[in-house]
């Protein structure tokens, strides 16, 4: 084997680790692992956003893209994804270029607290309960009135959505929020204001 041919072989190896690492750490040390999101559930969200045609909708930490590549394949909207994660950014690029809708995706790498969402028609986030309550002041300086939010998993303190899937822990919240809470809207939702 040539000098180079090794050189090349190591100088592979090496940063075939580094991304490794980047894969696992980065997501890790944000405190918002990277858990993919299920299809149905990324289907329900969007279908509770109502989004449209020709719409933004951002995904925050965009992950492998798979909810970029849905937004774009099945409403014809333009997604953008922030992801914080060099690796996951490459793997979500490798997908929207096999897609047949990578000319209305982007994927931005950085981090999504550094960055102005106030284009987006919809965002959707995958959150924890302490990068909910992060965002929220982030969201409501940044976001135009009509406005959605999606999150999964957890909700936004403070906020009462305007629909809540329990099956799987979809929130929808629009711009500008209502104040209350998830106990507010399932306490409406339990007993209806009367129409008199
Ligand atoms: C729970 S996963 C969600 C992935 C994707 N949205 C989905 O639903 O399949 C969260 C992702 O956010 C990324 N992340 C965490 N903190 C971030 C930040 N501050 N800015 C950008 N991305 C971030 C992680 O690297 C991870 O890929």
């Amino acid at each position: 084997m040539t000098i180079s041919l090794q050189l090349a072989l190591i100088f592979l190896g090496v940063a075939i680790v580094v991304m490794g690492m980047l894969w696992i750490f980065i997501p890790v040390l944000s405190g918002l692992p990277w858990v993919p999101t299920h299809l149905k559930r990324i289907r329900k969200a969007l279908e509770l956003s109502a989004l449209r045609p020709d719409e933004i909708l951002y995904d925050l930490g965009a992950g492998d893209g798979r909810v970029l590549v849905q937004a774009a394949r099945q409403y014809g909207a333009r997604a953008v994804g922030i992801e914080l994660s060099p690796t996951h950014c490459v793997l979500a690029w490798l997908r929207v270029l096999l897609s047949s809708v990578f000319n209305r995706v982007s994927i931005r790498w950085g981090n999504f607290y550094k960055m102005n969402l106030g284009e987006a028609d919809v965002v959707f986030a995958y959150l924890t309960p302490a990068h909910a309550m992060r965002l929220r002041p982030q969201l409501e300086s940044q976001l135009r009135t009509g406005s959605r939010v999606v999150t999964i998993s957890a909700n936004i303190e403070g906020w009462e959505p305007s629909a809540f899937d329990s099956g799987d822990l979809i929130f929808l919240y629009h711009m500008p929020p209502k104040p209350g809470s998830l106990v507010s809207f399932l306490a409406k939702e339990a007993c209806p204001p009367s129409q008199e």
